[in-house]
């Protein structure tokens, strides 16, 4: 039974002509083996082909004659040598697959100067037999554009994973280090499919516990599974375990037995694994420990753990994502308020992670203000793959399009065009992987991890041509099944925008958990934990001003994108409630007036939805029953909570428009 394990990795049969007139093409396999990672090169190739072309291919010392598929260095391999100069340019990370003639032999080459490009590149050559690609003329050169691609998994040491749904944390620290579970084996492998080349085990509300020595054992055995496969070990560090763990009176950055304590924690964490990545904190956010606990800034904090790592190569990713103390004006001006300013005061080995939007993970926000404005400090993107926001693991949301739209967007830094894309250092994402079988919660929440992996590497790729190589991957490469399946993950987003939080409405969910509708939420001890904050609706209208009249913080955007965002007449409809508080009868670009528009968005959302389930049922039969059976299942869940959203929403809203539904629009049940 399919029951997605596999993931993207299935390496189903494929169609039989296909499969022979690939066999012939790729031939005879000369894959070195000399070291691990290039043994898992090898071993995923042949677990890829037999599976793909139904027999296990022939692998030679040295190739014969006609056509040969050559894996491999320069230094590991006699065919690929030649190809040096061309390697060149390629990077450490990067990877060449080629088509070409060479002494009579027709060969296709998977090169790169490092053992771990040639994996790269061996799944990269895997995912175009997948998805049926002609392999003649082919040549491709690739190499990633962005430094750190990295998993944030926020597991704790007893096993639960906060904000995750599919399951419990992979990491069974009781059997840690004795046991090393097959699985960490796959995770590894398909993270290396993706080129994801960093994880963090655990949660940024970090217990001190896990730099205690005997987790640091656990850790270093997981280090060592994933070390062939090019993933490096982080830890999300709490400020503070001086005093935890090292029985310190105080955490204070400046003090010399504290900076002492963290250089020895360091030489300690490296005898064990040499390659640690480093650490991610999360300080003075959300009742976290952090260096202004000592009247020290964020920069006095990092500096301190960067000097600790920087003799080993190790950086420290410090989280931007703070609003910590009294509730300040506007939650989402927060941020750069406190790091703007330390552009400059950053050691090289730090890198600042801010999220893609100034609140938090939202169905749709626009992008964080962070991003082009601290020209010197190194930045890594933070998403969200688990969808604490956007209805959990059972809704049906691609995040591709999400991903995009904010990595696209252009930040104007400079007065010219500078993508978010371009300002990235790094792309980190908080996985939504657990021990369900699925390992993410659902069939199509797997797509999610995909595509972040995909844009790690290349920020720049159309996240519809990323959804119809995972469709292809994991469903089947028949148009008939790619393309229906790609229309509704394309579709997918903006539904849920819709039925949730459209027009630029943000954190309108139920109180801490966050599943389902609680625009109503209100009261309780923060301001900003409640949803009346965020959409400030009233008799006359709904929205949150952060133009001048308002919060300002449109002033955070390089001046053409405040102009902006700040005109009512320029900014996209999609944020105009995250921008302007406007009239209800404020006129839309459909011509009907907000509140109609608002009611229509919602009711839309839900036709969209059924939208997805109809092109799912078509696909009855050509998708294997157990899946399609989960996935129907699963859309029938979210065409009943897009509804309550709709209905709820909307209700509550009209209790304070006052307005009547619009012609058409059924009233809630
Ligand atoms: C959100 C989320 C928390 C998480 C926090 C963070 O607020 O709800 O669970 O700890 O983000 O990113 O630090």
């Amino acid at each position: 039974a399919e029951d997605g394990y596999n993931l993207w990795l299935r390496y189903a049969p494929l169609d039989p002509v296909l499969a022979a007139d690939y066999a012939t093409q790729l031939g005879e396999v000369v894959a070195p083996d000399q070291t691990p990672t290039l043994r898992a090169a090898r071993d995923e190739l042949v677990r890829g082909l037999t599976g793909l072309l139904g027999t296990a291919p022939r692998i030679q010392n040295e190739s014969s004659a006609g056509h040969v598929l050559a894996l491999g260095t320069p230094q590991s391999s006699a065919l690929i040598a030649p190809f040096r100069e061309e390697l060149e340019s390629l990077g450490e990370e990067g990877y060449l697959l080629k088509r070409t003639r060479r002494d009579g032999r027709d060969m296709l080459l998977v090169a790169s100067r490092s053992d771990i490009g040639v994996l790269y590149g061996t799944f990269h050559l895997l995912r175009l037999l997948q998805t049926g690609t002609a392999l003649d003329e082919l040549t491709v050169h690739e190499a990633p554009r962005v430094r750190l691609r990295v998993l944030d998994h926020w597991d704790n040491l007893d096993g639960y994973v906060e904000r995750g749904y599919a399951g419990r944390s992979l990491w069974e620290w009781q059997t840690l280090p004795e046991w090393r579970d097959p699985r960490y084996t796959d995770y590894a492998r398909a993270n290396a499919s993706l080129g994801i080349n960093g994880t963090v085990l655990n949660n940024v509300n970090a217990n001190a516990q896990s730099l205690a020595p005997q987790y640091l054992d656990k850790a270093a055995a997981l280090a060592d599974v994933f070390r062939p496969y090019g993933i490096r070990v982080y830890l999300s560090a709490r400020f503070s375990a001086p005093i935890e763990l090292g029985g310190l009176k105080t955490a204070d950055p400046l003090d010399p037995a504290v900076q002492q304590w963290w250089r020895d924690k360091a030489d300690e964490i490296y005898q064990r694994i040499p390659d640690f990545g480093g650490f991610l904190v999360k300080a003075n956010s959300e009742g976290q420990p952090g260096p202004q606990d000592y009247g020290r800034s964020h920069a006095d904090g990092a500096n301190l753990l960067a000097d600790a790592l920087a003799p080993h190569g190790g950086v420290v990713m410090w989280r931007a994502f703070v609003y910590a103390h009294d509730v300040a004006d506007d939650r989402a001006t927060q941020a750069y308020t406190e790091f703007a300013g330390l552009d400059g005061a950053f050691r090289p080995n730090v890198v600042l992670q801010v999220k893609n939007g100034p609140i938090d993970f939202q169905p749709r926000e626009p992008f964080h203000p962070l991003f082009g404005a601290m020209p010197r400090t190194p930045l890594m993107m933070e998403f969200q793959i688990t969808k604490e926001y956007l209805g959990f693991a059972t809704h049906l949301v691609y995040l591709g399009p999400l991903f995009e739209e904010v990595l696209q967007a252009d930040t104007r830094a400079g007065g010219k065009r500078f993508t978010v894309a371009q300002s990235l250092s790094g792309i980190a994402g908080v996985a939504n992987i657990g021990t369900d079988r699925t390992w993410s919660g659902s069939h199509f929440d797997q797509a999610n991890w995909y595509a972040f992996g995909r844009l790690a590497w290349n920020p720049d790729q159309s996240s519809r041509d990323i959804a119809a190589d995972w469709a292809a991957m994991t469903f089947s490469p028949d148009p008939a099944v790619v393309q229906p399946i790609v229309g509704m993950m394309m579709a997918s987003r903006e539904a849920t925008v819709n039925y949730m939080t459209p027009l630029g409405l943000h954190h309108l969910m139920a109180r801490g958990h966050h599943y389902g509708p609680g625009p109503w939420v209100d009261g309780g001890p923060r301001a900003d934990w409640t949803s009346v904050y965020y959409h400030r609706a009233d008799r006359n209208g709904i929205g949150f001003d952060r133009t001048a009249t308002g919060s300002n913080a449109v002033v955070q955007y390089a001046p053409e994108v405040a102009a902006t965002y700040a005109d009512l007449t320029q900014v996209p409809e999609a944020l105009l409630l995250w921008f302007h508080h406007v009239p209800w009868d404020h006129g839309m670009a459909s011509g009907r007036p907000l509140w109609d528009e608002l009611v229509g968005r919602y009711s839309s959302g839900v036709r969209q939805v059924q939208a997805m389930q109809d092109t799912w049922a078509s696909l009855r039969g050509r998708v294997d029953a157990d899946r399609h059976e989960q996935v129907a299942a699963f859309l029938q869940i979210q065409l009943r909570e897009a509804q309550w959203w709709r209905d709820a929403s909307v209700a509550y809203f009209q209790s304070i428009s006052g307005r009547p539904l619009p012609a058409g629009e059924a009233p809630p049940p």
